[in-house]
């Protein structure tokens, strides 16, 4: 569940749009404060109303935006924010809050942009005489209504129409374009890369796992049923392509699929699962946890906010979902801290020893594998899996682990 902070400074249909999104089941964001740089903002009363802590944060006379901005940065991020949506909040965002939440901030514009930026938007479109129109819903970048687009809505505009009626007939698309691309958004399906946005989308014969992955970790379902007397394999999300800091190519799954079916994978994730944002952050242990060390580390996100209950209850929660479904292999990822592995970030140095999820998963006995070891964990899948009826093909991996039984 991603923790957003809205901010405004208007009349707040947009919030309101947002709100009731938050109430249908499955919403992976949550909103936890709104913010507002106009006291009398309309939208203040509609956050108090729903129960959402509302604050008004106004730019004083004098005040240098870049001391606004750090004001502006403490507060979301008391509110645990970590990601922002901009909903008709009337300010040109600086350096100081865009560092703060890196790709992280969402605006939606009342055109198809890059037509018509800045304001009066749906006046300028009305006075070109546009057949199409629509809004947009865009990362915010320093420039005005510049960012990369995320999605868009547009309809034909039918003869006649009044400014007053192109306005309203834009807002009802806006209310339903921005809730569903921030819900998109938190569930890491639109992501940035290289500069451009690509909807991400796993190939093909990984959609069935996608689904899984979708169900546990952001609608918090139970996982399916295992394949009957075979259990599942923990496999990392990130070594499944699913959009992440760490491996959003997927790079190491041709390898890892050879070895196994999509019926075989359950996709584990405890950083999304403790919904710590998106893209999710660099986490640093404070403390080294060590294989000798039972001590729980302090973990803590790039921006120095401690992550480690949550993050933990996450770790352990997908090892008893590991433990329920019978898995006795886990391939995770190297050099990623909750889910792995070998070595560890740890004061700004790599310190050998498993991270929390591996420290866990291998004292309920299951065997942990990472990228530098997948042919040894091919192997000894290869060689422990008890055949189906089905009759799956041997893969190379597997064959070889006929030879080698004594790793
Ligand atoms: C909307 O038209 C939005 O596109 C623009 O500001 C307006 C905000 O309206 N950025 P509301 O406060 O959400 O009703």
């Amino acid at each position: 569940m991603t923790p957003v902070g809205v901010l405004v400074s208007g009349r707040g249909s947009n919030l309101a749009a947002l709100i009731d999104r938050t109430r249908l089941p499955a919403c992976p964001f949550t909103i936890t404060c709104v913010l507002s740089d106009n006291p009398a903002a309309g939208a203040l009363t509609l956050a108090r109303d729903a129960g959402i802590p509302a604050f008004v944060h106004e730019k004083l006379p004098g005040q240098k935006k870049r001391e606004f901005e750090r004001e502006l940065v403490e507060r979301l991020r008391a509110h645990g924010v970590r990601v922002v949506a901009l909903a008709g909040f009337m300010r040109i965002l600086g350096e100081t809050l865009l560092s703060a939440f890196p790709g992280r901030v969402l605006n939606i514009h009342p055109s198809l942009l890059p037509a018509f930026p800045g304001l009066h938007a749906q006046e300028q479109a009305h006075a070109a005489g546009v057949r199409y129109a629509g809004c947009t819903v865009h990362l915010v970048d320093a420039g005005t209504d510049t960012g990369p687009i995320l999605d868009q809505a547009c309809f034909r505009v039918p003869e006649g129409l009044t400014p007053e009626a192109l306005s309203r007939r834009i807002l009802e698309h806006e209310h339903r374009l921005y809730p569903e691309t921030l819900a998109r958004f938190c569930r890491r399906e639109l992501a940035l890369v290289e500069g451009r946005v690509r909807t991400w989308l796993p190939p093909a014969p990984l959609r069935p796992v996608w689904e899984v992955f979708s169900a546990t970790h952001f609608a918090r379902e139970a996982p399916p049923d295992p394949v009957p007397g075979r259990g599942h394999v923990a496999v990392s999300a990130c070594l499944c392509g699913f959009p992440c800091r760490y491996d959003g190519e997927g790079r190491f799954l041709p390898r890892l699929i050879d070895g196994l079916t999509q019926a075989d994978v359950l996709p584990v994730c405890p950083e999304v699962l403790a919904g710590l944002g998106v893209p999710r952050p660099r986490i640093q242990f404070d403390d080294a946890p060590g294989p000798a060390s039972d001590q729980a580390p302090v973990i803590r996100d790039e921006h120095g906010v401690e992550v480690t209950a949550g993050l933990l209850a996450a770790v352990d929660r997908v090892a008893d979902w590991c433990v329920e479904q019978g898995v006795r292999f886990a391939f995770l990822k190297e050099n990623s801290p909750s889910c792995g592995t070998l070595r560890v970030p740890c004061r700004g140095q790599r310190v050998p020893g498993p991270g929390p999820l591996a420290s866990r998963l291998a004292k309920v006995g299951v065997r942990v594998f990472t990228e530098e070891d997948f042919d040894l964990g091919l192997i000894a899948l290869g060689t422990s899996w008890t055949p189906t009826a089905e009759g799956r093909g041997q893969t190379p991996s597997r064959e070889r682990g006929k030879d080698e039984n004594s790793l």
